[in-house]
């Protein structure tokens, strides 16, 4: 098939974009660059193109497209509360310019990047499909309208969906030449790598007064290739399967900051020290995922699920990033 895929210079995207390719698919990547790296795009052509700018969505659709895949989003929470303009400027009218310009070029379907943020503050140990969404920031609210406008558009024209709400994606394939590189960078295990490294500021644990086994927060890892794996699924069951689709994606198991530091002292060999810090804003206690639905609709199955794996891949990334 010929994939769009939106955001492909990015972290998931570009990780996307390998797997697509290594399946045999054709890739058009299209990127505005703005948190991307060209040098991420290492399979299929760049459209450098701006979701803002409708115009100029044309050119990725010249060459007719099978299906979408959409990564392109603002995504930090902290941002999104002190800037919520922007994040529903980019992340909803953004991915509304996307579908106009897909129905324009008469492609019907689409695989969007969601996020466990649509939950909110969580209401159970195991997050299901089922659990209310609430979001509590703008980020959040800005990926639950487009699930919501994914849902009326099935119903409104057929469009067909799925969207994938990730929960920690981390990890990385450098043997594939990619990884995580942001700019700022606020997720933990590449902050606790560079602190290894030496190369970033000092690690800051935020908050030791949670309600959980040691105090600090518990998140569920899953690897970003294991994230695309699910995206090529997600293209067959838009074949066998009309309508809007959701799944979560997690390992169901969840680790604590201080876990997380402590692999990742097994896995580098490195000392790694931190500071005590204060919660961080908009943090909640826990959240981990059932990816009970992913595993038996879309046969999703975790191939790189341990956290030493996550680790040892994000490790060797970090020790040589190519960008
Ligand atoms: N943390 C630190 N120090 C750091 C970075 C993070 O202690 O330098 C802590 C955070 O406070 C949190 C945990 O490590 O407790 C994980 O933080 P990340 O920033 O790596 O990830 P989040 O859990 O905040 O983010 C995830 C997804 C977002 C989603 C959010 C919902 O990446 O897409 O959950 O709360 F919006």
């Amino acid at each position: 098939m010929h994939i769009l895929v939106c955001g492909g210079a990015g972290y998931v995207g570009s990780h996307a974009v390998s797997v697509l390719a290594e399946q045999g698919h054709r890739i058009t990547v299209l990127d505005n660059l703005s948190t991307g790296h060209r040098e991420a795009v290492r399979w299929g052509r760049l459209v450098d193109a701006d979701l803002m700018a409708p115009t100029t969505l044309d050119r990725a659709f010249e060459d007719p497209v099978d299906a979408v895949m959409h990564f392109c989003a603002r995504s930090l929470v902290a941002e999104s509360l002190a800037q919520p303009y922007a994040y529903y400027q980019n992340n909803v009218a953004g991915t509304l310019h996307l579908l106009e310009a897909m129905q324009r070029h008469g492609v019907e379907r689409i695989v969007f990047s969601s996020t466990a943020a649509v939950f909110g503050h969580p209401q159970a140990m195991l997050i299901d499909e089922a659990h209310p969404k609430a979001p509590i920031n703008p980020y959040g609210a800005s990926k639950w309208m487009v699930e919501e406008i994914l849902r009326h558009a099935a119903q409104a024209r057929g469009l067909r969906s799925v969207a994938l709400r990730y929960f920690n994606a981390a990890g990385a394939a450098p043997e594939r030449g990619i990884g995580e590189s942001h700019s700022p960078e606020t997720h933990l295990i590449p902050n606790v790598l560079r602190s290894a490294l030496g190369t970033g500021p000092r690690l800051k644990v935020f908050g030791h007064d949670y309600p959980t086994p040691d105090g600090t927060c518990v998140r569920d890892y899953v690897h970003v290739l294991d994230l695309a794996d699910a995206h090529v699924l997600a293209l067959d069951l838009m074949e066998r399967e009309p309508g809007a689709h959701a799944f979560n994606l997690g390992n169901g198991t969840g680790f604590s900051v201080l876990q997380v530091i402590e692999t990742a002292r097994r896995v580098t060999g490195r000392g790694i020290s931190f500071d005590r810090a204060p919660r961080r804003a908009g943090d909640p206690a826990y959240l981990v995922a059932s990816s009970e639905k992913a595993r038996d609709v879309l046969g999703w199955s975790p191939r790189h699920s341990a956290l030493e794996t996550i680790i040892d891949s994000a490790w060797r990334w970090h020790l040589a990033p190519a960008f």
